[in-house]
C-alpha cells in the first residue's frame, strides 16, 4: 500500500487547474462529473483530483495493487471502528474504494488501483515534464487531537509512527506517519481547527526544489516558505499556495526508515524542527489552514 492520491477543493476547478498545470507541472490525465484530474510525470496514473466548492481536503488516497492487498486493507479499514463505507466513482484507473472519516472529520480511502506501476520511471516523462513533480508525496493535515488522529491511521491503515512531536504541557503537537520506508506520507499538527495543512509532491533532488523556486520567481511568484530543511524526516521542502489558499509543498530528500525502527520524539519549540537550515520560523500565514 502506498499514498495513491489527493482529492482538493478549490474555488475556481478551471483556474486551478490551469494553476496545477502550468505552475506546479503536473499534467492533466481526465476529467469527468466535476472533477479534473492531473499526475505527477513518473507514473501514467493521477496523483490529484480537484472539485469545486471551496477550499481544503476532500479525501487523501492509499492505494493497494492487487485484490489479495485490497481485500485485507479493506477488512482492516471496516474492523477499525471508524464506520468505513463503500465509495463509487473515484477517478480512471480506481476500481473500487473504501473510505472512513478520521476523529477531525478528514477522509481516508483505500483504493483498488490495478494496473498502476510499482515503481517510478521515465518512460511517460516528456521535456516540458523536466523539472516537475515526479510523485505524490504526503499530506500534512491540521487536527484538534493529534493522539486520537494519530490512534484511528494505526487502526484504520496501520500506518507506523516516525517521530512525534511534544510540547511539556501540551503533550503531542505534532506526528509524522508512514505506510513504506519514507519518513512520512501522512504528516498530523495540532491546530485549533481541523483541516488540510498542505499536500506534498516529490521533485527528484534538493538542487531541483531550488530550480523550482527560482522559476516562481521568474514568473513573478514568490513562495510562501522555504527552500529549507525540516527536522522530522529530514526532507527539503518548498511551499506555495495554490489560487483558492491551498498550500502546496515541493519536496525531496526525505530519509527512509528501516521498518522496526522506534519512533522518535523532537521537544519543545526547537525552532530546527521546522527548519534545520536557519534559526527563524516561518512567516505567519504559514499556520493558516484550509
Ligand atoms: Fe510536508
Amino acid at each position: 500500500m502506498r499514498i495513491d492520491h489527493f482529492a482538493i477543493g478549490v474555488e475556481d476547478v478551471a483556474a486551478a487547474t490551469e494553476w496545477y498545470r502550468e505552475t506546479i507541472g503536473l499534467r492533466e490525465v481526465g476529467g469527468g462529473d466535476g472533477r479534473r484530474f492531473l499526475g505527477c510525470g513518473g507514473r501514467v496514473d493521477f496523483d490529484l483530483a480537484i472539485e469545486g466548492g471551496g477550499n481544503g481536503l476532500r479525501h487523501v488516497a492509499y492505494g493497494c495493487f492487487d485484490e489479495e492487498e485490497y481485500e485485507a486493507a479493506a477488512a482492516r479499514l471496516e474492523g477499525s471502528g471508524l464506520g468505513s463505507v463503500e465509495v463509487a466513482f473515484q477517478g480512471p484507473g480506481v476500481e473500487r474504494a473504501v473510505a472512513v472519516s478520521l476523529p477531525g472529520g478528514h477522509v481516508v480511502q483505500v483504493v483498488l488501483r490495478e494496473g498502476v506501476d510499482h515503481y517510478l520511471r521515465v518512460a511517460h516523462w516528456d521535456a516540458k515534464a523536466a523539472g516537475s513533480p515526479r510523485e505524490i508525496d504526503h499530506v500534512n493535515i491540521a487536527v484538534q487531537d493529534v493522539d486520537a488522529t494519530v490512534a484511528a491511521l494505526d487502526a484504520a491503515l496501520g500506518l507506523r509512527l516516525s517521530d512525534l512531536h511534544n510540547v511539556d504541557g501540551h503533550g503531542n503537537v505534532g506526528a509524522w506517519m508512514r505506510a513504506g520506508d519514507r519518513h512520512h506520507d501522512f504528516a498530523i499538527i495540532r491546530n485549533r481547527a481541523d483541516g488540510l495543512h498542505h499536500v506534498a509532491y516529490q521533485l527528484a533532488d534538493a538542487a531541483d526544489v531550488i530550480r523550482f523556486a527560482d522559476r516562481l520567481a521568474m514568473a513573478g511568484t514568490t513562495a510562501e516558505y522555504g527552500v529549507g530543511r525540516h527536522g522530522p524526516g529530514s526532507n527539503v521542502f518548498l511551499y506555495v499556495r495554490d489560487p483558492s489558499g491551498n498550500r502546496v509543498e515541493l519536496t525531496a530528500d526525505m530519509a527512509s526508515v528501516p521498518a522496526g525502527a522506534p519512533h522518535r520524539v523532537w521537544r519543545g519549540t526547537d525552532p530546527s524542527i521546522v527548519n534545520s537550515l536557519a534559526p527563524y520560523g516561518p512567516p505567519k500565514t504559514f499556520w493558516e489552514i484550509t
